[in-house]
């Protein structure tokens, strides 16, 4: 009865090269592998600017001037903590939850807390102060889930701390050191917002019906989860480390390719000749790595990095160096994604309002491609 895709004019699998709405939040250039957020290169935010800013930006569509900066990121420092109800909740979680359950239900729980939680969904200026909380309280939630996991005290968050500061203090219970902050801080700022990918147009979809933007974050990280989107930094962390030495690289990439397995961290719908992000986040890990004194990630991603493209013309995504980056920060596998979720929430709460501000009910139509005009058979006849 299934046909082939192919014999549907206009049908494209996935959705891929179909435009599906306007935005002028970021721009992918997929031929010059180039990303800016609202006209600006993200190395150029990632180098010279802070994630900060470039929330800051994402929200209110400008860079700020530096007095502007600076009342953003109090206001963000004062938002940070969040309810003891929340940590309520997460500690009645098996131990043994997905940290992207933990952070998708600490945000679900924590809507009603929101002191606009009664305004219109249309509201902007409420949806602008929602955004502010919610970018505040993502790296607290991250960073306490964990600690409830782990049977760790919580910490109160220092209003004086950035995202990156907050997230590592409370991940590690110190202070972090400037590097470690600078390369967390770098990574949230490429991870901040990607144009209309799976999981921020979940999040377009669930506000177009005019639900609240809370609604567009939980469904946003939850789409985030899966291993093809954002959960793939995790699983590249998983194969690198596996593969184990750059020795074995070689045999297990070929082997792993004439098994048709995807490799994590490689490929991308809309980067065909690489991504941005990859560029900037590869320098930075094997940096580190030669810092360290632990070159053996960077040295097993060359061959990885050589041979897919040589032989299979597919580059690595942000996921991959992000990955071995982290690693080497000491940064346990399973927050790789939730760290993501924590910086992405600033382009999901840019899109839910961009969306909101100009709504029209997003519902695409289906192709039908079953059985008609059935004759019903009483179920006693059957
Ligand atoms: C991201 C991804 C889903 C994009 O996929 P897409 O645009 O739908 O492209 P497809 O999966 O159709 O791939 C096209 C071809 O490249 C191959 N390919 C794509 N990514 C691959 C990968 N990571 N490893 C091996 N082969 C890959 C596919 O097998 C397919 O080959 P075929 O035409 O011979 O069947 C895909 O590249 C992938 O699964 N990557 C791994 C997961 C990942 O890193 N996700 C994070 C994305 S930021």
């Amino acid at each position: 009865m299934s046909g082939p895709a192919t014999q549907y004019p206009n049908y494209s699998p996935g959705l891929e090269g179909v435009p599906a709405g306007i935005t002028s939040i970021s721009k992918i250039d997929s031929d010059r592998s180039s990303l800016q957020y609202r006209g600006y290169d993200v190395h150029d935010l990632a180098e010279f600017g802070s994630y900060e800013e470039t929330a800051y930006l994402l929200l209110h569509k400008k860079l700020p001037t530096a007095s502007e900066l600076a009342e953003f990121k109090q206001l963000l420092g004062s938002e940070r903590d969040v309810p003891a109800e929340i940590y309520s909740v997460l500690a009645a979680m098996p131990k043994t939850a997905d940290s992207m359950d933990t952070l998708r239900t600490a945000f679900s729980v924590l809507a009603p807390f929101d002191p606009d939680y009664k305004a219109s969904p249309t509201d902007h200026d409420a949806n602008i102060r929602k955004a502010i909380r919610i970018v505040a309280k993502a790296s607290t939630l991250v960073g306490n889930g964990h600690r409830i996991r782990q049977g760790l005290n919580l910490i109160t968050p220092n209003p004086e701390h950035t995202a990156a500061e907050n997230f590592l203090h409370l991940m590690t219970g110190q202070e972090p050191d400037p590097a470690t902050v600078k390369t967390m801080d770098a990574s949230l700022t490429l991870y901040a917002e990607h144009g209309f990918n799976a999981s921020t147009f979940a999040c377009r979809v669930t506000v177009s019906t005019l639900s609240d933007l809370y609604s567009g974050i939980v469904a946003g990280i939850s789409t985030l989860r899966g291993p093809l989107h954002g959960g793939a930094n995790e699983e590249a962390m998983r194969m690198i480390l596996e593969i184990g030495t750059p020795e074995n690289a070689e045999p297990w990439l070929r082997d792993a390719l004439a098994n048709k397995k995807k490799i994590m961290g490689f490929g991308h719908r809309e980067y065909k000749k690489g991504d941005s992000r990859s560029f900037y986040m590869s320098k930075v890990a094997k940096e580190l790595g030669v810092k360290k004194g632990i070159t053996i990630y960077g040295e097993i991603a060359d061959v990885l990095e050589k041979i897919m493209a040589d032989e299979k013309g597919i580059y690595p995504n942000v996921d991959f160096p992000t990955a071995y980056g982290y690693y080497l920060l000491g940064i346990p596998i399973e927050l790789y994604t939730p760290i993501f979720a924590m910086a992405r929430v600033a382009g999901y709460s840019a899109h839910a309002i961009e969306q909101i501000d100009g709504n029209r009910l997003i519902r695409p139509k289906a192709i039908y491609d079953g059985d008609t005009n059935l004759t019903y058979v009483p179920i006693a006849d059957r």
